[in-house]
């Protein structure tokens, strides 16, 4: 096969002809066209066969849940009541890899998997910045976000078992929104207890997931008799995820057809989610490009570990040096200023005790825009990885988030969620640094979901509303 091309220049000096010529790769030609185009795609049949588990390669083994009466470490059976057993087996698993089941796999074509990785280009001259802005279009699956890549993983393995039904808590609704079209496609019934604040605030969201077939009531709600105590103290309880998923859960465990299922935090949530970075590392090994950066917003951790998690293994392996940075609100500081320590998943500690930086299970965060980051707990996977400096955490005025999705929007044309303003704002202010530095680094973010019914949000950050 030929693999190198012959070129050749003729130039003449001092009236003498003379031949240039050199061996030039058709490889290097493609790389160079390929690093010019705003987009890296990959094709259907580059679509990853597995996911990556962290958990093979953290420098310490995981901290495991425990029983809150004991303080004994759980075994599968104590979660057997609310997942099915394949998902323990995979809560549990210290496999490197794990095989993504081909009916997984054909879902995630529906989702428009494998998605884009795509170049900030307009951001980057607005910005007038050398460094180079990449970002991971999660933003186009059908219910906008990153979610479906786990709620069809957790559907599918339901149905397999004979689940009937699921719950589940959803804050913005990205997550009840995904787990909602999951559920149908593989022919379960899907009940979702939406944050208060959330459902009064984005009402549009729950018309999707009630298009999708969900049944959705705002939490805390009469139906459980964790809501009921709530509302009798405080009618007007904005809610949190906390306390849905103790709503949730307590539904589940009522009925033996009912399992639960959890949109972030635990290691199987992770898990699913790394096909968004088994993608990435194969887009930027097409572009021959390591990214110096890598940045995703966090609520429980499931955007961030699925895009980053693959590299951090590359960079836990010693093989490449990139830094890893997980963004939050200011006013929900879990990774900056909580503790680490164990502590409940929910508001009524029906959950096993997790270690994981925590603000206390009993915090109730502000009423903010980005739903989906109030949340009190960050997964145990990526709190150990902030315990052990793999990954650097930082918090972010929401005002100062709301202006870089603005410019986003203005110069990429897509309008972000305000969950991922968060990376955002993080991008922005490395290439600011690189700029000061006329250093050409290349920084990439998680695009986790656009902002399309998040609007008011955005209204009342432009004083239009
Ligand atoms: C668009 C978007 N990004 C990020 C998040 C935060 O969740 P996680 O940290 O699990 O990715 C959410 C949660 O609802 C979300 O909807």
């Amino acid at each position: 096969m030929l693999k190198e091309l012959l070129w050749c220049i003729i130039i003449y000096s001092n009236g003498q002809k003379v031949e240039i010529c050199s061996l030039i790769s058709p490889f290097l030609i493609y790389q160079v066209k390929a690093m010019m185009k705003p987009r890296v795609e990959l094709t259907q049949d580059d679509l990853p066969k597995r996911w990556y588990n962290i958990a093979a390669d953290l420098k310490e083994p995981l901290p495991p849940p425990l029983n809150p009466a004991t303080k004994e470490p759980i075994g599968p059976e104590a979660l057997a009541a609310i997942f099915p057993m394949e998902l323990i087996k995979q809560e549990m698993s210290t496999d490197r890899y794990i095989d993504i089941p081909e009916e997984i796999r054909e879902a995630y074509y529906l989702l428009g998997r494998p998605s884009p990785l795509q170049r900030a280009v307009h951001l980057e001259k607005r910005l007038k910045t050398p460094a180079k802005i990449y970002f991971k279009r999660e933003d186009l699956s059908p219910p906008g976000s990153h979610k479906p890549n786990t709620a069809f993983a957790q559907a599918y393995y339901n149905m397999k078992e004979g689940v009937e039904q699921l719950t589940t808590e959803t804050g913005a609704g990205q997550w009840g929104s995904a787990l909602s079209l999951a559920t149908n496609y593989f022919g379960l019934k899907c009940k979702v207890y939406m944050v208060g604040i959330s459902y009064r605030q984005k009402p549009y969201r729950k018309f999707v997931m009630n298009v999708y077939g969900a049944d959705v009531v705002s939490s805390p709600s009469n139906e459980t008799e964790f809501g009921r105590k709530l509302l009798q103290e405080d009618p007007d309880h904005p809610g949190s995820l906390g306390i849905a998923i103790s709503e949730a859960m307590e539904v589940a465990l009522r009925d033996e057809k009912t399992k639960y299922s959890l949109g972030s935090v635990l290691n199987h949530v992770m898990l699913h989610q790394t096909v968004i970075g088994m993608e990435t590392k194969m887009q930027f090994e097409k572009i021959d490009v390591v990214p110096d950066y890598m940045i995703g917003c966090v609520g429980g951790g499931s955007n961030f570990a699925g895009f980053a998690y693959p590299m951090i293994g590359e960079r836990l392996n010693g093989r490449i040096n990139t830094e890893f940075i997980a963004t939050e609100p200011r006013v929900v500081p879990t990774m900056t200023t909580g503790k680490y320590e164990y502590d409940f998943g929910d508001t009524a500690e029906m959950t096993p005790l997790l270690k994981m930086y925590t603000l206390g299970h009993k915090f109730i965060p502000p009423p903010i825009h980005a739903g989906g980051l109030r949340y009190h707990g960050s997964a145990p996977t990526l709190s150990a990885l902030i315990s052990t400096g793999d990954i650097r955490p930082l918090a972010y005025e929401q005002k100062d988030c709301f202006d870089a999705g603005v410019m986003f929007a203005r110069t990429e044309g897509i309008i972000p969620a305000p969950e991922t303003t968060h990376a955002i704002k993080a991008a922005i202010d490395l290439a600011l640094e690189a700029k000061k530095m006329n250093e050409e680094k290349v920084i990439a973010f998680n695009f986790s979901g656009h902002g399309l019914l998040d609007l008011s949000g955005y209204a009342k950050h432009l004083g239009k509303e």
